[in-house]
């Protein structure tokens, strides 16, 4: 993100389209907000999706040691969208995938923070305030230019699209993390932040007759209760069964904010799980134990005739990923995901 006027023009051989990339954007979120079907899933430097080939220009990496890129792909010359920024005009080359078009354009805001909640003891929501309707399709996630922290952060709105421009995100507070720290311990009301998106492609299908699941783990709430509010907002008949799981008991939340809405308890349902249960050693806990796909499998039925929404760690989604496609037979087209990294 930079206020920086000047341009790079960037050409993409094979798709004979050319777009201008600011001097201080990124070769992949230039490309999206032209509206170019560039890959990506993280946007944050570590899934990978977003490689390309230079073929002509400079481009320097914003993360030289972003996970994403393995070895070998450096050998092979590729590079990370996500993490590139153009130093002259270039020619590049992506795999391009149709389903990346945006179909809202991602756009850079100013904002201010006006609130945080606590939902847990690490888990918060944050609310920030825009001047123009923050327009985004529920499921997605935006990214915060936070003071004082290298790179930007991938956070998902909880809340859904609204013309106050209100965005809210709710936010893990992870021990020794940059972003973390910036957000729980310096980030004061009135302060200002710069937020781009909205980005992501587990937003909210509304073209379905299938019955919706949501699968999330810690801080996946986020989307899922954004899905299950647009959900609420035009039911349609579906139901849509909420899966959270939590370590302990402690970091188990989420009903508070889903009995509120039209249809809880019978099209809407809460079911949340814990897989420690050695972190509850009064016995205080009541409910299932195990691991939140776990409980998926064991409580539904014809799985492979739901649509799934999925968010959280990268291995409670790859193995939710796994156990839904290979064991269940789930098509790949019914599952939407969000890696949280
Ligand atoms: C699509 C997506 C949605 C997410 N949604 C949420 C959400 O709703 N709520 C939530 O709490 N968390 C969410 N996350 C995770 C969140 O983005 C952060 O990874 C997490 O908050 C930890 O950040 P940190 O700065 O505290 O930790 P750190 O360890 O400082 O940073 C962790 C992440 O920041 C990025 N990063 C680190 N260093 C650099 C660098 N030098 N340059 C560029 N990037 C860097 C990497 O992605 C890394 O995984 C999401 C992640 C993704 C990918
Ligand atoms: S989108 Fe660039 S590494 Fe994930």
């Amino acid at each position: 993100m930079s206020d920086s006027e000047e341009t790079r023009r960037i050409r993409v051989e094979g798709c004979e389209r050319s777009y201008d990339c600011a001097a201080g954007d990124t070769i992949l979120r230039a490309a999206l907000r032209a509206g170019l079907p560039f890959p990506y899933e993280c946007n944050s430097g570590s899934c990978g999706t977003c490689k390309f080939e230079l073929l002509e220009g400079e481009v320097e990496s914003l993360w030289p040691e972003a996970p994403g890129l393995k070895e070998r792909d450096k050998r092979k010359g590729k590079r990370l969208g996500c993490q590139s920024r153009p130093l002259s005009d270039s020619v590049i080359r992506f795999r391009a995938d149709e389903s990346c078009i945006p179909r809202k354009t991602p756009k850079v805001v100013e904002a201010r923070f006006t609130d945080r909640r606590p939902m847990t003891h690490d888990l918060a929501e944050f609310e920030f305030h825009t001047g123009e309707t923050a327009d985004f399709l529920p499921g997605q996630y935006a990214l915060l230019e936070l003071p004082g922290v290298t790179g930007l952060r991938a956070f998902s709105m909880s809340n859904l699209p609204n013309p106050e421009g209100v965005w809210q995100l709710q936010i893990k507070n992870f021990p020794g993390g940059a972003g973390s720290a910036a957000l729980f311990e310096r980030l004061k009301v009135g302060d200002r932040v710069r937020i781009d998106g909205p980005y992501g492609l587990a937003y909210f299908r509304t073209d379905t007759e299938r019955d919706i699941v949501c699968i999330a783990g810690g801080s996946g709430i986020a989307p899922m209760i954004s899905i299950a509010r647009a959900h609420a907002a035009s039911p349609g008949g579906l139901t849509l069964d909420f899966f959270y799981g939590g370590r302990g008991p402690e970091d188990i939340c989420g009903r508070e904010l889903l009995e509120t809405l039209p249809g809880f308890g019978e099209l809407i349902r809460y079911h949340p799980v814990i897989s420690m249960p050695e972190l509850d050693p009064e016995g205080r806990w009541r409910g299932p134990t195990g691991f939140v796909h776990e409980e998926a499998a064991r409580r539904l039925s014809d799985l492979a005739d739901h649509e799934y929404y999925l968010a959280g760690p990268p291995p409670m989604v790859d193995a939710t990923l796994k156990m839904l496609v290979i064991e269940h037979k789930v098509p790949v087209a019914q599952i939407h995901y969000d890696r949280f990294y």
